[in-house]
């Protein structure tokens, strides 16, 4: 065990040498990470872009690589949800493995951090099962009638953050990109204002501790049990009456599509 190896020639010809030079340095990085998690949920990582499958590649495209987990082309049968589905059952019946952010719950637990910042981790990158464009936003959206604003505000800014680094607690995420890319990353001025935004907040250490459980979070072939969480989520997720999705909030309407990827309705 230890933490996945990112195999920089690999990585790179999934994504195709044009499909990068086209990319701005924070979809690369947004890449980069897609792709770690992947693997490390065991993701199948081969459809349209190897060598190989050119040919095939050309009449069959890939989905924009913006599309969320549940939504990309594959066999699976997804298990039928309870009537009135909890967070764990998302966990067990959509999410799983859902390592990448089970071990920076993990993490967070076993080092004492308080229990708004083991939340806030334990449902960072949930969203990614739906759609992975902007991600900390549609993340801290979609738990934001459920959780403590902070716990919502800590995922929003968690993305900005990550492409910057802090010292102060040992945060070096672009010195990653620079091995990969082998060049220096300058975020998008959207990026940037949400950074300074989140830096000069009170609350910046909760989404920076996202940023750095986020790097213990990698951690290839350690699964990570739901059980240790029930209780932290049972004070810091307030469900529905009638059930994630059926209890009218600004959000139900997201974790239904979780639900049902294959309701056109
Ligand atoms: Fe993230
Ligand atoms: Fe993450």
């Amino acid at each position: 065990m230890g933490e996945i190896q990112v195999d920089r020639k690999k990585f790179l010809a999934t994504v195709g040498a044009g499909a990068l030079a086209a990319m701005t340095p924070e979809d690369k990085a947004e890449e980069l990470e897609h792709y770690m998690i992947d693997v490390l949920e065991g993701h199948d990582h081969d459809h349209g872009h190897g060598p190989h499958e050119v040919e095939e590649d050309q009449e069959r495209p890939s989905p924009p690589r913006g599309t969320g987990n549940l939504f990309q082309p594959s066999d699976r049968v997804f298990e039928p949800m309870p009537d009135k589905p909890t967070l764990v059952d998302f966990f067990n019946l959509r999410f799983a493995p859902a390592r990448h952010v089970l071990q920076s719950a993990n993490h967070a637990l076993q080092t004492g951090q308080p229990e708004e910042t083991v939340m806030a981790c334990l449902l960072h990158d949930v969203v990614q099962n739906l759609i992975k464009v902007d991600h900390g936003w549609w993340g801290a959206q979609l738990v934001e009638p459920y959780v403590d604003e902070r716990v919502a505000w800590a995922i929003r800014y968690h993305a900005a953050l990550r492409f910057y680094p802090d010292e102060s607690v040992g945060y070096e995420y672009p010195d990653m990109y620079n091995r990969i890319f082998g060049e220096d990353y300058i975020p998008e001025p959207y990026i940037e204002r949400d950074y300074q935004h989140a830096r000069a907040h009170k609350w910046y250490m909760d989404a920076r501790l996202v940023t750095l459980n986020d790097t213990y979070a990698f951690q290839d072939g350690m699964d990570v049990s739901i059980e240790p969480f029930i209780d932290i989520i049972g004070r810091n997720f307030k469900v529905p009456k009638e059930g994630l999705g059926y209890g009218g909030t600004p959000s139900s309407h997201m974790w239904r599509t979780i639900a049902n990827p294959n309701k056109p309705l």
